[in-house]
């Protein structure tokens, strides 16, 4: 089995070089040096956790509470294509509760799960602030407004 380094890679280091010199506290810098972890690796696992505290001079216990703090980064790896789909209230209002069931069933996966294959990862989501377009899900960081079931069907194939 492949043991993956959680590391950043020169281009990469240069990148957090720019963010941490945007800023006159490295602190700044922890919440975009975690996205490119996020990106990377389609989570956050504790070794990038204790790698990016050494880096950007933080304790460990600082960049966890970031970690867990907000729902754009997992400590679990998420899918190429990860899946919010929210069920709040207008989007529960126009059938999201039964979108997010629909879309459970059909790729088999429960809240917060990945396929096997990597390929998609299911989350129940809160309000996205795009309640004019419920129900709506986000693939990634695009948004999908006004959806149905035969929209959805149709998108999920399209993805495989
Ligand atoms: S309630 Fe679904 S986006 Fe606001």
């Amino acid at each position: 089995m492949e043991t993956k380094e959680f590391k950043f890679n020169e281009e990469e280091l240069k990148e957090v070089e720019k963010y941490i010199s945007k800023y006159p506290d490295k602190k700044a810098a922890v919440i975009p040096v975690l996205w490119m972890a996020q990106r990377k690796f389609r989570h956050v696992p504790k070794p990038m956790m204790v790698y990016i505290a050494e880096l950007l001079d933080q304790t460990y216990s600082h960049i966890y509470g970031v970690v867990t703090f907000y729902t754009m980064f997992s400590q679990k790896p998420r899918g190429k294509y990860h899946l919010q789909v929210c069920t709040n209230v207008s989007c529960m209002l126009r059938e999201g509760d039964k979108i997010y069931q629909m879309i459970s069933q059909k790729l088999d996966l429960k809240n917060n799960e990945a396929t096997s294959d990597g390929i998609f990862s299911l989350e129940e989501a809160e309000c996205m602030g795009a309640c004019s377009g419920a129900p709506m899900m986000a693939i990634n960081e695009d948004f999908h407004e006004n959806l149905d079931i035969t929209k959805i069907d149709q998108l999920i194939d399209s993805l495989k």
